[in-house]
């Protein structure tokens, strides 16, 4: 596996492969999920390239880029015994400019959801996912459903800007517990580990419901918001696809998602109908 830390050594090095390419971005402390998003690639492409960037752009003022886990020779293991051609390692200043042209978030799609609670923070991750598919040009990238909006707003960006890239949404991985995988879980307590599962169970009982045959968005997100209780819940909402509010469950077209506050940390998670 070979190392790069430089954008001008990535280009040069991408210009050399020829083969189709896959492309994993991570902000690195990798775990199962991003391990499942590196597997696939590896298995579907000829080449895979792997970034580890914690996006300093993507964080609004007072949130936890400073404490985000950085594990770089533990991610570099996991990376090379995955098989990753590249791993890709920028600095900040050698991958963003003084006062450089910037990418905007969608003003509606980019502002609802995430992107209310965490206003800028789309604009940040379309800033260097842009920036990282221009350098790594990959035939397919992998993107976890985890952060279904980001998985949206990028493939967006893709369609809009005619960027040659497949975005590949992968499968949500969760602990046995039930707890999606998350870098972030690791700021939890055993006791606030405990509480944040009742996420995942709120997930499954609007499952359950809709299984039972409830179309009603407002009845369901009643029954979850009654699991939620001990959470500080910022929304529980039901979108299509394409992050339109559904009044009606649209069988094979929701997504239903949760984001809240366990003590200081800030989870999210949801689950495609
Ligand atoms: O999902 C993430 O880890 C980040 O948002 C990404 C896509 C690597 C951009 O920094």
């Amino acid at each position: 596996m070979e190392i790069l830390t430089t954008p001008q050594e990535l280009q040069q090095t991408r210009a050399t492969l020829k083969g189709s390419v896959g492309f994993v971005p991570t902000m690195g402390a990798l775990h199962k999920g991003h391990l499942s998003l590196i597997e696939k690639s590896v298995k579907e492409n000829d080449f895979t390239i792997v970034s580890i960037f914690v996006n300093p752009t993507q964080f609004l003022p007072g949130e936890d880029f400073n404490k985000y886990p950085r594990k770089l020779e533990a991610d570099k293991e996991i990376c090379k015994r995955a098989k990753v051609d590249l791993l890709f390692t920028p600095t900040k200043e050698s991958i963003y400019f003084e006062d450089e042209v910037l990418v905007k978030a969608p003003k509606v799609k980019g502002y609802i959801l995430e992107g209310h609670f965490r206003p800028g923070h789309f604009d940040g991750v379309l800033q260097i996912v842009n920036k990282l598919l221009n350098l790594t040009r990959p035939t397919r990238a992998y993107f976890g459903k985890k952060d279904a909006q980001q998985l949206y707003l990028v493939q967006k960006m893709v369609r809009e800007f005619y960027l040659p890239t497949k975005i590949v949404g992968c499968e949500i991985v969760r602990d046995s517990d039930g707890l999606a995988l998350s870098s972030r879980n690791i700021y939890l307590s055993p006791q606030e580990r405990d509480i944040a599962l009742q996420i995942p169970r709120s997930l499954k009982r609007a499952v359950k419901l809709i299984q039972q045959g409830e179309r009603d968005s407002k009845k369901i997100k009643e029954e979850m918001l009654k699991l939620l209780k001990p959470i500080r819940v910022e929304y529980v909402e039901i979108v299509d696809r394409e992050f339109n509010f559904l009044e009606q469950i649209q069988p094979s077209n929701t997504i239903i998602l949760v984001a809240g506050y366990v003590g200081s940390t800030r989870l999210i998670d949801n689950v495609w109908i």
